[in-house]
Order: structure tokens, then C-alpha cells, then sequence
């Protein structure tokens, strides 16, 4: 079969697993920040108990219970949770080597920012994955770790020097999802190799009755609420191939830094909320960034061409740039069916697309990497075209 073929599958399934695992992952881990801002004293005052909530929910009551230094016992059957971020991570990361690395030219090179090859690119990008989680983790470990608002401005400085780095040497969008997999991988090392080592000595601690050391959960906890404040920034970033606007921005490292800002915030918001403090600053100030952002990617105002460049001649210039990949079946061999289903091979698939093709023209995301060499004038005139109404 069709290696592009394969290739499809492989990331439809990886895709759809890896949505499905982030899911649990993060529902899982904002119950439980929640659930951990919403305990109140137990009302026995059962000294073992640091907490207690009661919920109802699916059609029963639930009476949840935190017990810090062990419940005296290790109770059987023990729940954990690290499955979920283990299979997002390995989701996650097969399909950023499925797309990004073994089709870097297409998804993660751009000629134009850096001539790199494919081994070049790969090298960068797994090594810019590794220094990101080593240097994280060296900060958490420093006494500055321990201190959350210094950690806050460290997070956001290191996350825009990522950003600015990774937009001056892979293509926008290859740069945006390169810093989501350095956040998502900072995340599930996170579970791997803090919380979950430090809640087994926990473990192994009641076991042997012997008293629980409060700083492994101290560190696993200082661990799980920084994933916390991450999720809204990583999903934002996984989310962003769709939004060319973004990562076409000559700037594109400012709006990244910004809306993973808010994401933060609007986190922020909500966490205070479960305590019960109602901080609308938060979600405002997150909200007015965004706005602020949204100003800041906005296209320049058009001057209404004066004469709609005449059709036939941008027929001629899609056929030669666009319609190699765009077609049911494809010429370009990376290709089994047309790119996000978008068809430009006739006069009326062309007069159909025309508004889906102005942004990705504009933001000159089309062609990717400009593969099919489309130049600024050809890409003036197909833009013309569709400003005055793409005529026939
Ligand atoms: C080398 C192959 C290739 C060429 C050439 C190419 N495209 Fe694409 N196109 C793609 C791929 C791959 C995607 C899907 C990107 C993604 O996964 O988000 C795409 C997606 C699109 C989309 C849909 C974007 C969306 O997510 O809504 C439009 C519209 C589009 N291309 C227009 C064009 C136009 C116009 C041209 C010519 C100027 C062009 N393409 C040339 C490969 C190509």
C-alpha cells in the first residue's frame, strides 16, 4: 500500500487516540485541582484527615476524602493516575514524528526562515525538546522553584525565548507546534519522573509505617500545579495549524507568548474560584490580551483593487501552484486524496474555494514551505481576484 496512504491512517489514529487520552488526562487532573481547592475540615475532625468534600454526581453522593500522611494503611485497591498523560505523551509525540519530523519538509521547514535539512531539523527540534525539560527541571529544584510568582516570570521568559528561537529556525506553524511539544513533554515528565516516584515512596512509607516525608508530595504537587497552568497554553498551541494568522506573523513568537498569558490566567481565574474567591481581574485582563492580540494580527485595510485580474489567468496560476496537491487524486506523491479535502483542479473548485483560499494566501501559509514556488506577484493577483468578489 501507499506509504502517503499509510501515513494518513497512522495520523487520523494517533490523532484520534491522542485527544481521547488528553482528554482523561487533563479532566482528570483539573478534577482533582479542583476537588483540592474545594476541601473543607472534615467534619469529625479526624486528625488524619486534611480534607473533605461531598459531591453528588452520576446519581449518587460522594463523600471524598484527603489524607496527606497516609491513611495509617495501604488501602487496596489503589488508584493512580498516570496512564492517561503516559498515552498522551506517546500519542502525542509519534505523531509529531509522523508529521513533523519524517515530513519536516512539509510541516516543519521553511527554506525561507532557515535552509535546514531533514536530519538537520530533527536534531534541532528533539534537542530543543530535551534542554526545555532540563532546564525546567533544574529550576523546580532550585530554591526559586519553591517560590510560585518567581516561577510564573521564569515560565513565561523561558517560554519566549522558545518561542522567538523556534520561529527564527522552523517554519511558523512547525515553530508553534515544536513549542507545544516542549510544554506537553514537560508536562507528562513531570507525572513520570516526579509525582509518580514520589507518591510510590509515599506508598512504600505507609506500608512500612514509617512516616511520610511531606516534601515528596510537596514536590508532586508543586509538579501537578504547574501542569496546571500549562494545559490552557498547550491546547491553544495544538490547536494553532488551523489559524495561519498566528504563526504567518513576522512576530510570530509575540502573539504565542500572549495567548499562552491569558490561557494562564483565565486558569488562574478559575483555580481561585474553586476556593471561592471570585478574581474577575484574571479572566478580564486574559481577555483583554486576547483582544489586544487580535488588533495586533489584524490584516492591513485593502484598497478595492481597481480591475479584477481576468480569471483565466488565475486558473493558470493555480493549475501551476495549487492544483499538485489539490486534486482527487494528487501528482505529489506526499498526497492520497487532496489536503483537508480542498479541491482546486476546475473552474468551479477554484470559485468555490476562493474564500477559503484568501487567508491561507495572505498569511502565505499556501503553498507550505511554498513548495510549488508561487511568486509575490502571482500570489497579488490571486488575491485580487478574490478581493473584488472572485468574478467569473
Ligand atoms: C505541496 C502540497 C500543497 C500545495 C502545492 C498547496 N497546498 Fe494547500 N494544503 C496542503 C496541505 C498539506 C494542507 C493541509 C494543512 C493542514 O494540515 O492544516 C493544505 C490546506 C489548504 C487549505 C485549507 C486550509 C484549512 O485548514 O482550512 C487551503 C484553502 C489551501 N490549502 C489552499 C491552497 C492554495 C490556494 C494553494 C496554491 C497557492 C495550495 N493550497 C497549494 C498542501 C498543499
Amino acid at each position: 500500500m501507499d506509504y502517503a496512504y499509510l501515513s494518513e491512517w497512522a495520523g487520523l489514529l494517533l490523532r484520534w487516540l491522542h485527544v481521547l487520552t488528553a482528554m482523561c488526562w487533563v479532566g482528570a487532573s483539573f478534577y482533582f485541582m479542583g476537588l483540592d481547592q474545594s476541601l473543607r475540615p472534615p467534619a469529625d475532625g479526624d486528625p488524619l484527615v486534611r480534607g473533605e468534600q461531598w459531591a453528588v454526581h452520576g446519581g449518587g453522593f460522594y463523600h471524598k476524602r484527603k489524607f496527606v500522611a497516609g491513611p495509617g494503611f495501604v488501602p487496596a485497591p489503589l488508584h493512580w493516575s498516570k496512564w492517561e498523560a503516559y498515552w498522551t505523551w506517546l500519542s502525542g509525540f509519534s505523531l509529531f514524528v509522523l508529521l513533523y519530523w519524517l515530513q519536516a519538509e512539509t510541516y516543519l521547514i521553511d527554506p525561507e526562515v532557515m535552509e535546514l535539512e531533514r536530519w538537520q531539523a530533527v536534531c534541532i527540534s528533539l534537542g530543543m525538546i530535551l534542554v526545555a525539560w532540563g532546564a525546567y527541571d533544574l529550576l523546580c529544584r532550585l530554591p526559586v522553584g519553591g517560590n510560585g510568582q518567581a516561577m510564573a516570570v521564569l515560565g513565561i521568559a523561558g517560554l519566549a525565548l522558545a518561542a522567538w528561537f523556534s520561529t527564527r529556525v522552523f517554519s511558523g506553524r512547525g515553530a508553534y507546534l515544536q513549542v507545544g511539544a516542549m510544554i506537553g513533554t514537560i508536562m507528562a515528565a513531570n507525572v513520570m519522573a516526579v509525582i509518580i516516584p514520589g507518591q510510590k515512596k509515599m506508598v512504600a512509607a505507609v506500608a512500612e509505617g514509617r512516616e511520610i516525608d511531606p516534601r515528596w508530595g510537596g514536590w508532586g504537587k508543586q509538579r501537578s500545579v504547574h501542569n496546571n497552568y500549562m494545559t490552557l497554553p498547550v491546547i491553544f498551541l495544538m490547536l494553532s495549524p488551523h489559524y495561519p494568522m498566528f504563526w504567518q506573523h513576522p512576530n510570530a513568537w509575540v502573539p504565542l507568548v500572549a495567548m499562552a498569558l491569558a490561557g494562564a490566567l483565565v486558569r488562574q481565574f478559575f483555580n481561585l474560584r474553586h476556593q471561592g474567591i471570585a478574581m474577575y481581574d484574571y479572566w478580564l485582563f486574559g481577555a483583554v490580551i486576547v483582544a489586544v492580540v487580535a488588533v495586533f494580527l489584524a490584516p492591513p485595510r485593502r484598497a478595492a483593487p481597481a480591475e479584477a485580474p481576468p480569471f483565466a489567468a488565475v486558473r493558470a496560476i493555480v493549475a501551476a501552484r495549487c492544483a499538485e496537491c489539490h486534486a482527487p487524486r494528487p501528482a505529489n506523491t506526499g498526497f492520497t486524496s487532496p489536503p483537508k479535502g480542498i479541491l482546486l483542479h476546475s473552474a468551479a473548485q477554484i470559485r468555490r474555494n476562493a474564500r477559503l483560499m484568501e487567508p491561507q494566501l495572505r498569511s502565505e501559509a499556501m503553498p507550505p514551505g511554498n513548495a510549488t514556488g508561487l511568486t509575490a506577484a502571482e500570489r497579488a493577483t490571486l488575491l485580487a481576484w478574490i478581493g473584488a468578489g472572485a468574478p467569473r
